[in-house]
């Protein structure tokens, strides 16, 4: 058995960070997030016969290489075919390989989407397709992999993905479809290097912040008010908002023990345009940044152009991605072998 699915990244408005349980991966806050058009992962799993597991995967720009468990990641990515392998009461072994076409591990959810692509095709690939059809039983089948953010790639548009207190009662949900609203998501890359300290780790730092608990207070009110925003299309109400969680959350991994400073010369100096241009010309653009240096400017469609130029101007900007509302993670008929 052959399937192929892609899956897009995402880009959080309201951001998950700390985990509520580490076992099962149920996060400390409610997040919402816009999935990215421009930044995917496709992957390809075949199920059959083979002596071993083989996992290969294609970083942007870089050649195949054989997936080695050497990292937290790695160890994510084995533990989820054995789990669902043991859900399918399968002994099959499996044959994958996963490529994005973005800057991995970059703080451009690149887990986001690699997760989300290899749980939807290991679960067809082992015939589960009730656990894929079912988009909130997929959320929570994907949220056993570890990575957070991958849950809400599961579907377009805007997503929010609700904590629960156990496995059934933490999933993700559809707030408004990728054809509700023409935002756009212009990510400046100031560095696409691979960054240090990577957020999965982070998670379980985030109760020594002494900022934690205040930011989990001081969001509740936030998590309202960006998805009324989302579904009112009001981007004066929603740009601040999504500004003021990426700070909080700053603020919270700068001050774990150890810091976690994601920040480079780029990512302030854009940080600063941003807020200079709107109040010298009203021009609606707001910044939000993930584990990573590269920054993510959140704009309306008719914005997009004179905002891509300008950050175009910017001496750190290496280049600029682009992204709208899209689908969320679906098969597709081309295999990748
Ligand atoms: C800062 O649990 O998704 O991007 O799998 O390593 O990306 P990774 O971690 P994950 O945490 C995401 C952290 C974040 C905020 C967010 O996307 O909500």
């Amino acid at each position: 058995m052959k399937v192929s699915v892609v899956s897009p990244a995402n880009i959080a408005f309201i951001k998950y960070w700390g985990r509520a349980d580490h076992q099962i991966f149920l996060p400390r806050n409610n997040n919402i997030s816009m999935t990215m058009s421009g930044c995917a992962t496709t992957t390809t799993v075949e199920t059959g016969n083979f002596s071993s597991d083989d996992v290969q995967v294609k970083f942007f720009e870089k050649e195949y290489t054989v997936l080695e468990k050497d990292s937290i990641k790695a160890k994510n990515i084995f533990d989820q075919i054995e789990r669902i392998r043991d859900l399918a009461k399968s002994s099959q072994r499996v044959r994958i390989k996963s490529e994005n076409n973005f800057p991995a591990d970059a703080g451009i959810a690149s887990s986001a989407s690699s997760f989300s692509a290899l749980t939807a095709a290991l679960l067809l690939a082992f015939g589960l397709n009730e656990k894929f059809e079912d988009k909130v039983e997929l959320s929570r089948q994907v949220r056993l992999c570890g990575s957070g953010s991958a849950i809400r790639s599961v579907y377009g548009g805007f997503v929010e993905f609700l904590t629960g207190h156990d496995h059934e009662t933490s999933y993700a949900v559809q707030i408004a479809d990728e054809n509700y609203w023409d935002l756009v998501d212009l990510v400046a890359v100031v560095d696409p290097e691979k960054k240090k300290i990577s957020s999965s780790e982070c998670h379980q730092l985030a109760d020594t912040s002494p900022y934690f608990e205040t930011r989990i207070k001081e969001m509740q009110p936030r998590i309202d008010i960006v998805r009324q925003a989302i579904l009112d299309r009001d981007f004066r109400k929603l740009g601040p908002e999504i500004e003021r969680d990426s700070n909080s959350l700053h603020i919270v991994m700068m001050t774990q023990i150890p810091a976690a400073f994601y920040w480079a010369p780029g990512t302030i100096s854009i940080m600063k345009s941003i807020m200079d241009w709107r109040e010298d010309d009203d021009l609606q653009a707001y910044f939000t940044i993930d584990a990573g240096a590269n920054v993510h400017v959140i704009c309306e469609k008719k914005d997009a152009v004179e905002v891509k130029k300008r950050l175009q101007n910017n001496e750190y900007v290496k280049w600029i991605i682009e992204n709208k509302p899209c689908a969320g993670t679906h098969i597709i008929s081309e295999h990748l072998f």
